[in-house]
């Protein structure tokens, strides 16, 4: 557990969770990004913003190297959002299949959206596949609507839903704080079985 009680934390991508997080990206995406993107996202894109979700260590490491180690595998999933001109874009997002369903990619969702508030979004923008009804259910959620189809976008051939969000404005705001509470409730840590 960490210092929320709870077993897993968000925080900024570093340098030593590239090779973790590509490895997700090419578990999970079939154009994956070269490592060397995220280099240059981390250390030559200062409009860029990337999160990753790692679990909270259950035991302690013996040694750099094991604790490095242990940490690499313990992230299960990422978030990246750019924001230039008042527009934020995300640019992507996975969690490792075996993590998936427990609210944690709307968790790294979430964290992107007020990320790309503080950075002055009035808009953020993303493309996701056509076929991919899980993400858009995940997007719509956040109030993001389709603005138009991309034809060929990847690199199949498949086609893109261009998504926006307005997330200007009071409203929107309060939406996110109800969400992130209801989140929060969802992770909160369980009582011990008391038998
Ligand atoms: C999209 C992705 C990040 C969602 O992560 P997740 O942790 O499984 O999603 P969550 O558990 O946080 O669910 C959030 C919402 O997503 C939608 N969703 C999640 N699983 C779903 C499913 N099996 N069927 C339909 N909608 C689903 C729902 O709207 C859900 O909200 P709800 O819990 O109120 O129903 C994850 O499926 C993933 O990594 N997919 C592969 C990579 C990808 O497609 N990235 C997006 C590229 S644009």
């Amino acid at each position: 557990m960490n210092e929320n009680g709870l077993p897993f934390k968000i925080r900024r991508l570093e340098a030593k969770d590239i090779p973790a997080v590509s490895s997700i990206d090419r578990l999970v995406f079939h154009d994956p990004w070269p490592e060397s993107a995220y280099v240059q996202e981390l250390y030559f894109n200062p409009n860029a913003h990337y999160f990753v979700l790692q679990l909270t260590p259950a035991m302690p490491a013996h040694s750099w190297a094991e604790r490095r180690a242990a940490l690499a595998s313990q992230i299960v999933g990422f978030v990246g959002v750019r924001v230039e001109m008042e527009r934020g874009h995300i640019s992507t997002l996975a969690i490792r299949p075996e993590w998936r369903g427990w609210g944690l990619g709307e968790l790294l969702l979430h964290t992107a959206l007020e990320q790309a508030i503080q950075s002055g979004a009035r808009t953020v923008a993303l493309e996701v596949r056509v076929s991919n009804a899980v993400a858009q259910n995940l997007y719509a959620k956040y109030d993001f609507v389709v603005v138009s189809q991309l034809r060929g976008y990847y690199a199949d051939g498949e086609d893109a839903y261009y998504m926006r969000a307005n997330v200007e404005g009071r409203a929107y705001h309060n939406y996110l704080q109800q969400r992130r509470a209801l989140l929060e409730y969802r992770f909160r840590p369980q009582p011990a079985n008391m038998t």
